[in-house]
């Protein structure tokens, strides 16, 4: 979407796949969806340094609303025991920690988890209401509206945020609902849309979404760029279920395919390691490069699967640097669970500056690899579920 927002993929965080729908907050209180959930995530984001590495929306997801709306303006409410202060507050609240406010909604009858009213027939009402709190970010869900609706409605509502004339980067979940998506007009309407399922705090659920991006990646690269993303859903590295190697994994490819980097964790038990690799910002400067090309999976060798993105700099000659990350699925014959061994000559991956390139280990930097040319082979050994990632930069850069 043309609007002048998310000229990079967002980065921020999101309570969904952590928190759910946490409702009772007397029994949970640090779980329960609620201004105090917002409120220390906001804290923790300043404070531990993501926001400063470029974490800055912080977005509300399902369950924050009472059942019904206003019965006089009809407006959209908050729930009253969890959001007591009202939505108005909790933005100037996020505001002044220097960071931006997201909220969720849906276009259909109810919210999915049954938990409000969505926004069918009051388009123009809620786009207002959202102006009126300070929000920066509309995820807009799917459920209970049938194909006609989503396809008329997503642009519709659309219309609707811009007319309030405030600023709101508009995250669609039109895709996921429909059979066959067509990226061309959603990329028209959406600053970024899920074209994949709900993830998961597994392995599994990152390498299915993994295959859901290549099977659909030509059309799928075809329409993203700046203003307009596919949304693989939320980093779920610094939770329960990833093991180090896999929450590498679940980062590098979410840079390789510019996906927004929206966490969903408890900023306050992040184990150390996992949030340096949440800060890392080599990573992050691949996923945030300035070409705004997505990258894709160029080849599968057995278990092995190469992913590249074309980054800046650029030559003087008009070649690009590539990011590249080697994924070992794990599940090899002789040895499932076995680190393994790849090798590839650089001109197979497409790498042709004759000048070569310098590699850099992104996930170490001070691991400098040298200079490669096209006809020498690349070795790396790959953790199971693992995955290396190098940035090539082109030589000469500039
Ligand atoms: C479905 C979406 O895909 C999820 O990300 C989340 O927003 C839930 N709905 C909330 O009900």
């Amino acid at each position: 979407l043309e609007n002048g927002l998310a000229r990079k993929p967002p980065m921020g965080w999101m309570p969904f796949e952590r928190f759910r729908c946490v409702t009772d907050c007397s029994r949970f209180p640090k779980d329960c969806i609620s201004e105090r959930l917002m409120r220390r995530t906001a804290n923790l984001l300043v404070s531990e340094g993501y926001a400063a590495a470029g974490y800055r929306y912080l977005i509300i997801d399902d369950c924050w609303m009472e059942a019904s709306r206003d019965k006089a303006t009809h407006e959209l409410l908050p729930s009253e025991d969890r959001f007591p202060s009202g939505m108005r507050d909790l933005g100037n609240y996020i505001h002044n920690k220097g960071l931006l406010f997201g909220i969720y909604h849906d276009l259909g009858e109810k919210t999915c988890m049954f938990h409000g009213p969505g926004a069918a027939r009051h388009f123009n009402l809620d786009a207002q209401t959202f102006a009126n709190w300070g929000v920066d970010y509309v995820k807009m869900d799917g459920c209970f509206a049938s194909e006609i609706e989503l396809d008329r409605g997503y642009p519709e509502f659309g219309r609707a945020l811009n007319k309030t004339g405030r600023p709101m980067v508009y995250s669609c979940s039109w895709p996921f609902y429909k059979a066959q998506p067509d990226f061309k007009l959603i990329a028209k309407h959406c600053n970024l849309w899920r074209f994949a399922d709900d993830i998961q705090d597994s392995v599994a659920s990152v390498t299915n979404i993994m295959k859901q991006y290549s099977k659909s990646q030509i059309e799928l690269t075809t329409h993203a760029g700046p203003g307009r993303w596919n949304d693989p859903d939320m980093l779920v590295l610094g939770n329960y279920h990833l093991s180090y190697d896999a929450s590498r994994l679940q980062l590098a490819i979410w840079a390789v395919i510019a996906a927004p980097l929206i966490m969903t964790n408890d900023l306050e038990s992040v184990r150390p390691e996992i949030k340096e690799l949440l800060l890392n910002r080599d990573i992050i400067s691949v996923n945030q490069d300035p070409l705004g090309q997505p990258g894709h999976k160029v080849l599968t060798s057995q278990n092995i699967q190469v992913w590249i993105r074309p980054v800046t700099p650029v030559s003087n000659f008009g070649k690009n640097s590539f990011a590249i990350a080697f994924v070992n699925l794990g599940g090899f014959a002789v040895c499932p669970l076995c680190p393994q061994i790849y090798q590839v000559q650089l001109h197979r991956l497409g790498l042709n500056s004759r000048r070569g390139y310098n590699v850099m280990d992104l996930f170490n930097r001070s691991h400098n690899l040298g200079l490669y040319t096209p006809k020498d082979t690349f070795n790396t050994r790959i953790n199971p579920e693992g995955v290396t990632f190098y940035k090539f930069t082109v030589f000469p850069s500039n």
